[in-house]
């Protein structure tokens, strides 16, 4: 018999260790992560296949390579050896539950393990989706009891019978190997934590406001007019323009905090909805003249979220938002028309994913003097800016709604 384990096995059980103690301060930030977590869960789920991947070979080892006989008997004995079946419960259960809560979930995320290697759906009906991610949560749980049990014993071990039994997981009975094994599963989780964004400084949206770049000049108007709006009113605004000219340029809008740019698409019968945090808006128009206007709205993409940490990990990918290569989309537009009291048409161009088309966009003002509510709406055909065109969008209705609404102070 072997005075200590192989050093085959000695590295797996560490190594193994410190990358549970990674998955899991990694995994307890992934649902509250949202549309920035996308590569963590790709990373979680990437290492988590690596821990079975070990495992398994952990296992092969413990029958290829002796191990040393057991020191005690009795209740002792028998309780270190249920605490190891648990451990090795725990190290396979949670790869395999969370290889299952993904292979089930209702948006199928496609996995590539550390960017290379598909990883598969395990073909189990959708049912079992809540039961293998309560299953995973759990076990974290689980596992966590049982190696405090654990080390509680190699503890008792070291400390009270002093039998040496420690040494038989160190690679040589070196004090600075005994210190630094253990120190790895503290080094995985503070890795785990350390790799996580730092908390958003404020969840609720918080437009800030850029100057426009070329606002349009009184001199210009008429051209932009011209441009923007469509023969039928070409005229009624020919007219307007000469009968109440704007003396002023049109004045500047400053979008206040607490205004908000929703989306919402129909998917298999029920509603996905959800907003962007993050975005921009320099606006020039005078409400008596909504051909001045000039309106340019940048919305960083990376701020969707609908509200699910699954979905949110999904949006940034090539399949929806293309966040990478595209981070941010445009909607420009130069000239509105009225088309009721205190309602507007304008046409513009909307720029996403790298695609550029001609978009309508409908708002209505309320309130008066230097402070106005906005609110409006679009309908985007998502298809023509490649929004959605993989596997999980197959229920996805064409058309998506955006909505708005915020106040604007005047600048003055
Ligand atoms: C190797 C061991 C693993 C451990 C210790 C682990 C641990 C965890 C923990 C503690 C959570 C947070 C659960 C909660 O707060 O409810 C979590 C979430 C998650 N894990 Fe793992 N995980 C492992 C492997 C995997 C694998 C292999 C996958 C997929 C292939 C995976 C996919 C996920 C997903 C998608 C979530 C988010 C679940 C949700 O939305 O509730 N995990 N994991
Ligand atoms: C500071 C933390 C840890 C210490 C000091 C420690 C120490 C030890 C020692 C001394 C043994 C050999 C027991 C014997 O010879 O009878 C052992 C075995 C084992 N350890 Fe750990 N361990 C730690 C963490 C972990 C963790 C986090 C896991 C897995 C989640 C784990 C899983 C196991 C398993 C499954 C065995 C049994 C190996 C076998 O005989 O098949 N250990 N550990």
């Amino acid at each position: 018999m072997p005075q200590r384990y192989s050093l085959a096995a000695i590295i797996l059980h560490w190594a193994i260790a410190a990358l549970l103690a990674f998955q899991i301060a990694v995994g307890w930030a992934l649902e509250h992560l949202g549309a920035r977590g996308f590569a963590l869960f790709q990373l979680h789920k990437s290492v988590g296949m690596t821990v079975l991947a070990l495992t398994l070979a952990r296992i092969a080892v413990r029958y290829w390579k002796p191990r040393p006989a057991k020191l005690e008997g009795g209740w002792q004995g028998a309780l270190a050896s249920a605490v190891h079946v648990g451990l090795y419960a725990f190290m396979l259960g949670a790869p395999l539950t969370g290889w299952a809560l993904v292979s089930t979930a209702k948006v199928k995320v496609p996995t590539l393990i550390f960017g290379v290697l598909p990883l598969p759906h395990l073909p189990l009906p959708a049912g079992t989706h809540a039961v293998s991610e309560g299953a995973h949560g759990l076990l974290a749980w689980i596992g966590i009891a049982l190696v405090l049990l654990h080390v509680a014993g190699a503890l008792r071990h070291h400390l009270l019978i002093r039998d040496g039994l420690i040494w038989r997981m160190v690679p040589g009975r070196s004090m600075a190997l005994l210190i630094a094994l253990p120190a790895l599963i503290l080094g995985g989780f503070v890795a785990g934590r350390a790799i996580l964004p730092a908390p958003q400084a404020a969840p609720t949206a918080t437009p800030t406001v850029e100057e426009p770049e070329n606002a349009v000049e009184p001199g210009n108007l008429a051209e932009a007019a011209n441009a923007a709006a469509p023969a039928e009113n070409a005229a009624a605004n020919a007219t307007q323009a000469v009968t109440e000219a704007p003396v002023a340029p049109p004045p500047a809008w400053a979008v206040q905090p607490g205004g908000r740019i929703g989306f919402a698409v129909g998917n298999d019968g029920e509603t996905i909805s959800g907003s962007f945090a993050r975005w921009t808006a320099a606006i020039v128009m005078d409400p008596n003249h909504p051909d001045s206007a000039d309106i340019r709205v940048t919305i960083d993409m990376a701020s969707a979220s609908v509200g699910d940490a699954y979905k949110d990990g999904m949006l940034p990918g090539d399949e929806f938002l293309g966040v990478a290569a595209h981070p941010t989309a445009t909607f420009i537009a130069k000239g509105a028309e009225a088309t009721g009291p205190n309602a507007y048409r304008t046409r513009g161009t909307l720029t996403l994913k790298g695609v550029s088309k001609p978009q309508t966009i409908r708002f209505s003002l309320s309130g008066k003097d230097a402070t106005r509510t906005v609110s409006g709406s679009a309908t985007i055909a998502r298809a023509a800016f490649d929004v959605g065109n993989g596997d999980s969008s197959g229920g996805l209705t064409p058309q998506v709604a955006l909505t708005f609404n915020f106040k604007a102070m005047r600048k003055d």
